[in-house]
């Protein structure tokens, strides 16, 4: 399909923000270590209990495609790319998942969860990597609209915390995990510097507490901010 005319869309009515009317899209957002994962599954299994069908997804990834430009993003062996390189990439994979997944499984009505998407992008590549949220956004609105979520859950924290909780599950750094502890700085504090600009599209989690209480503002935040998803 088209995404950059999908607001003209035939079948299904689209909002404002560009997407079908119908579902709903959530995307999980957060520096490294946030322990966004093992919320996204908990309110997932929620979500299924009260009746919803969940799609669970991420980026990079999301279709076969998306999942090759994982590699390239987080493979070493990729090496010191260019921010245009990386932001190009994200962009790449994104087309596909938003064609090929998100809108698909919204006009079914479903509930699209997605660990990561184009805040991703502002953070990492227009604040970390210095090329602006300007325009990172201008490049996004450009090529699909306004298919933005209804609403992103940044789970915040500092990222020396985050590496901490990573050193502890012993596995090796990827390419991105590995930069310097000033790059992760730069991306939370952008996170930080976008949730207070669009207050109405972000939901601010402390993912500092412990992961009950993570679950429980989560939950009432939702409960909060979508009613409508607990109907
Ligand atoms: P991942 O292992 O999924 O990170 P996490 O488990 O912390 O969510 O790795 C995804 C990495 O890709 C992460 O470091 C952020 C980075 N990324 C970007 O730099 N730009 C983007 O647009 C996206 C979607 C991800």
């Amino acid at each position: 399909m088209n995404i950059r005319n999908s607001s003209g869309g035939k079948t299904v009515p689209f909002s404002p923000s560009g997407l079908p009317e119908k579902g709903f899209f959530l995307v999980f957002e957060g520096p490294e270590g946030g322990g966004k994962s093992t919320h996204i599954q908990r309110l997932s299994e929620c979500l299924k209990k009260m009746g919803h069908v969940v799609t669970l997804t991420r980026e990079p990834g999301g279709t076969p495609f998306g999942d090759k430009i994982r590699d390239l993003m987080l493979s070493h062996t990729s090496g010191n790319i260019e921010p245009q390189t990386e932001l190009s990439l994200m962009l790449a994979q994104r087309s596909e998942h938003l064609s090929k997944l998100i809108i698909p499984a919204l006009k079914r009505g479903e509930v699209v969860i997605s660990d990561r998407y184009l805040d991703s992008s502002l953070a990492y590549q227009g604040y970390g990597r210095s090329l602006t949220a300007e325009l990172v956004k201008d490049i996004h609105l450009l090529l699909f609209g306004k298919c933005l979520p209804k609403l992103t859950i940044l789970f915040d924290l500092d990222p020396a915390i985050g590496f901490s909780r990573l050193g502890i599950e012993g596995r090796n750094p990827d390419r991105l995990e590995s930069e310097k502890i000033q790059f992760h700085e730069k991306v939370r504090n952008g996170y930080l510097s976008l949730a207070k600009m669009e207050a109405n599209r972000f939901l601010i989690i402390d993912a500092s507490k412990s992961p009950d209480s993570v679950y429980s503002d989560l939950e009432n935040g939702l409960k909060f901010r979508i009613p409508e998803l607990w109907k």
